[in-house]
């Protein structure tokens, strides 16, 4: 049977279009943390939809090497998000690049090995802790709500961690900051949802990046980075799957995208059921 070139061609476009929907077609994010792990998955995962991404991170060289690794629509600007003024001028900058903000994504964060007692709480470095996980992400909220709430709509979402959904998972000042930030996105939900903002929260399971691999190096030294992930995987609960980043992309796709577009307030928890249950383990015992 002959097929001419155009209805070939024709076939395939259509085809390749129905394929890939772009969910997030001429929309403007600016991503904190984008330059590794979680926020660099999750800003190619936004640019594949179709969207302009503005990297927003504190490590200069890796964060222009992440933007030039993801092409022409990704830039990158320097930013502590502990510095007011300087979330500012990122989503100051996304609006005058590009005249507008429509997903402001608060995932920056650090790991912290502190003692798990209470009683030797370091409390200087829970406030450096808290400064970056909670007050970074209190910012980048309240900068972000200060250009959308004039364009009536925009989505935030912030990154949290199962560690803040149940307790005994990280030592007290890690768990607070993210529960913390659980807590900030409930409190400004009714503002938000009155301006026609949606906010969002995620909280991930341990997943092997830079973040939680330099953590267990601390704790495993000399293991290398592909057995320390094995142990990371092995902890989850799901039979046959693991928690990596772009679990989280995903997540964060269908949050910002029209497909969530009446979910607000939320903490979607993506751990493979780890925080749902625990288990009795009767029979063990009596065996
Ligand atoms: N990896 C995990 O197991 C896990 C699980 C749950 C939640 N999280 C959270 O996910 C988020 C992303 O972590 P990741 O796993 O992708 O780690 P990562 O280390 O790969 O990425 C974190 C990024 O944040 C940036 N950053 C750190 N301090 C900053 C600051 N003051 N200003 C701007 N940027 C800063 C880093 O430079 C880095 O690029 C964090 O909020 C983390 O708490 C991680």
């Amino acid at each position: 049977m002959y097929i001419s070139r155009s209805l070939l061609l024709q076939t395939l476009s259509k085809k390749f279009s129905t394929q890939i929907e772009r969910k997030l077609e001429g929309k403007i994010a600016v991503i904190t943390g984008a330059a590794s792990g979680i926020g660099k998955e999750t800003a190619a995962k936004f640019i594949n939809h179709g969207a302009k991404v503005v990297i927003a991170d504190i490590q200069r060289q890796l964060g222009q090497e992440t933007a030039s690794e993801l092409g022409p629509n990704a830039t990158f600007v320097p930013c502590d998000v502990t510095k007011e003024s300087e979330i500012s001028d990122v989503v100051d900058y996304a609006v005058s690049q590009h005249g507008q903000l429509d997903i402001m994504y608060n995932n920056a964060g650090i790991a912290c090995r502190t003692s798990p007692s209470v009683v030797d709480l370091d409390l200087a470095l829970f406030d450096r802790v808290m400064a970056i996980n909670v007050r970074g992400v209190v910012a980048g909220i309240k900068h972000a709500a200060r250009v959308m709430i004039p364009r009536g709509h925009g989505c935030i979402l912030c990154t949290a961690s199962v560690t803040g959904v149940i307790g005994g998972l990280a030592q007290p000042t890690y768990s607070t900051s993210k529960s913390s930030v659980i807590g900030i996105v409930k409190s400004v939900t009714a503002q938000l949802c009155k301006q026609g903002i949606r906010i969002n929260c995620i909280s991930p399971f341990a997943i092997p990046t830079p973040f939680s691999l330099d953590e267990m190096k601390q704790y495993f030294p000399g293991v290398e980075s592909q057995d320390l992930a094995k142990i990371l995987h092995s902890a989850s609960e799901l039979k046959g799957a693991y928690c990596e980043p772009i679990d989280v992309a995903n997540a964060a796709l269908f949050l910002a995208s029209e497909d969530a577009k009446f979910i607000s307030g939320h903490n979607l928890v993506i751990d493979g059921g780890f925080t749902s249950f625990k288990s009795l383990n009767l029979v063990d015992q009596v065996q």
